[in-house]
Formats: C-alpha cells, sequence, structure tokens
C-alpha cells in the first residue's frame, strides 16, 4: 500500500517504522513545518531494546498524490491545520486515519470528500531524541469509521495492513464509545499526574480517589447526552486499571508540562467543559482541572 505517516512524534514514527517493514508497503512521512532539518534516517529502538536505523523518505507532493492511506499522528491542537496543508494535495479517494488523544470536533472542521476514521491506540512508545522513537509498550488499536462511507475492499485491505504492522487490530463498529472512555481516562490521569507532578500509579491512592470520582461523575453526565451510558463504578475499575498498568509511566499531559509545551487540555478536560456549556450542565471539576494546566502553560511560558 503506499501510505503517508503525518508527524513525526511517538506514534508517527512508531507506525513509519513498523509499516515499512512490509516491503509491500511504501511508506513516507510529513514532519511539521517547524522542523527545520529533516534526517535522513529514522532510529528505533523496539520493544526488546534492540536500536535499528532506516532511510527516512520525506512525502513529496507527488508521493501524497498517490497515498492511498494517510495516517495523520499529530497532536489534536494541530490536526486543524495538518488537514487544512494536506486537501488540496491529497486524492478523494485516500483514507485518512486520525490518531491522536482528546477529542477534536470534526464538525468544526472543513468538509473532507475522504473517508475519515480514528484509531485509538494503547501501544507505549516516546520519543528519546528527535527522529528516535522507543517502543516502551505492547498494546491494542481499535479502528473506527468516523465520515464517509466504507469501501468494504479497501477497508479490509487497510485493516489487513495495519494490524499486520501494529497487531493487534479491531475495526469496531461502537467507536464512539470506546472514544469516551479513552476520554474519561484522559480527563482523569493526564491533568491529575501533571498538576501533582506523579507517575500514573500514584493515582491509586486512596487520596485521589474522591476527585477521581467527581470527574468522572461530571463526564458521566455529559455522555449521557451524546448518548453514552456509562456506570460511575465500571468506568472508575477502568481508570485504575490503566493507572495500575501504565504505573511507573509519565503521562502525555504531565510530559508536556516538564518540557514546557503545549497541553492538549482543550481538547480533554477543555472538552468536556465546553460540551457541558453548550447544554448547560455544571462540571465545576473539570473546570477547574483545565485552569489550573492551563495555568501552568502560562507559568511554563514566562519562565
Ligand atoms: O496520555 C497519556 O499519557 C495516556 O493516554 C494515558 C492512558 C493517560 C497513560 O499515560
Amino acid at each position: 500500500m503506499n501510505i503517508t505517516v503525518i508527524g513525526q512524534g511517538a506514534i508517527g514514527l512508531l507506525w513509519y517504522h513498523r509499516l515499512t517493514e512490509n516491503s509491500k508497503n511504501h511508506v513516507s512521512l510529513v514532519c511539521s513545518s517547524r522542523i527545520t532539518s529533516v534526517p535522513k534516517e529514522i532510529k528505533f529502538t523496539n520493544i526488546n531494546n534492540i536500536t535499528s536505523s532506516k532511510a527516512l523518505i520525506s512525502a513529496n507532493n507527488q508521493i501524497l498524490a498517490h497515498a492511498e492511506l494517510i495516517l495523520c499522528c499529530v497532536k489534536s491542537y494541530h490536526v486543524a491545520e495538518a488537514i487544512m496543508s494536506l486537501k488540496k494535495r491529497i486524492s478523494s479517494n485516500a483514507i485518512i486515519i486520525f490518531c491522536h488523544n482528546g477529542m477534536v470536533n470534526f464538525k468544526q472542521l472543513p468538509n473532507l470528500p475522504q473517508t475519515c476514521y480514528t484509531l485509538l491506540t494503547t501501544h507505549g512508545s516516546k520519543v528519546i531524541q528527535p527522529f528516535h522513537v522507543q517502543h516502551t509498550g505492547l498494546g491494542h488499536n481499535d479502528l473506527g469509521l468516523i465520515t464517509g462511507t466504507a469501501q468494504q475492499e479497501k477497508q479490509a485491505k487497510m485493516v489487513a495492513t495495519l494490524a499486520t504492522a501494529l497487531p493487534s487490530l479491531t475495526l469496531s463498529h461502537h467507536i464512539k464509545e470506546k472514544q469516551w472512555l479513552k476520554l474519561a481516562i484522559n480527563c482523569v490521569i493526564n491533568p491529575l499526574t501533571a498538576i501533582n507532578d506523579v507517575e500514573n500509579g500514584q493515582l491509586l491512592q486512596q487520596k485521589y480517589h474522591k476527585i477521581i470520582d467527581k470527574l468522572l461523575t461530571e463526564i458521566i453526565s455529559v455522555a449521557k447526552y451524546e448518548g453514552m451510558q456509562f456506570s460511575l463504578d465500571e468506568l472508575k475499575a477502568q481508570v485504575l486499571s490503566v493507572a495500575t498498568m501504565t504505573g511507573k509511566n509519565c503521562s502525555s499531559m504531565r510530559s508536556d508540562i516538564l518540557k514546557k509545551r503545549k497541553t492538549e487540555i482543550d481538547y480533554i478536560n477543555g472538552y468536556i467543559t465546553n460540551t457541558a456549556k453548550s447544554l448547560h450542565i455544571k462540571v465545576p471539576e473539570n473546570e477547574k482541572l483545565t485552569l489550573q494546566i492551563k495555568a501552568l502553560e502560562l507559568a511554563n511560558c514566562q519562565h
């Protein structure tokens, strides 16, 4: 398959590396315009700690025009910009897959003629140095249609290609529910670990249970308006199970704050806060955490 990966972050380079393992795939990369010098090679450290290098093929306009699959692996706040820059350069027959944390409101983005999917991953990877990523944890991918119509043959080819490159993968017909589940997990783990400057596993302590319950109760009330039914006990069990499994990890938001980068708060607790506002529901705890993270971002900018 002709595949273009957008984004040189941890997930983008993980897919780039794994997809190039299959010689039937022609894989290229689009880096952010903020990158001033793109190297000729990328480095990849696999799950067994073995490091290898491979050529980095940058996507030019000709490659982009022939891409059958576009994997958009940019941060949620760069999705709109990535779409705008690609829109005129890709075929309307291409499939676009969005892979990011948090919830992007696709209704607010320009209409795309392409069939679009979202991919939720629990694989762990981190950037060790620019253009060198490490696969830190095996996980699972959930893929689901978000806009357009699925064409069975094309969809089957795409699923087989992705599942071979980075197993395991499920094509989900309940992707919206899975997106909300991931959102709830992110709404708890990301801001609480960032504000308290702790590893994910620390959230299992009794002192965090009250705030976790409050956050989840608010999220459940907003999700209900989107047709999602969650029980507090089940949702909390899922959140605590992810905190246990990723116990020693530094969450993405904590690591953004520590590295003085912009966070995805507007697409996580900010998404809950804004949706709640439009529904005239009160979500004080989610709002409070959103403001606290924004204050930390601001303090980082001023130093
Ligand atoms: O954003 C993250 O760090 C991850 O999605 C998660 C699940 C919170 C674990 O660290």
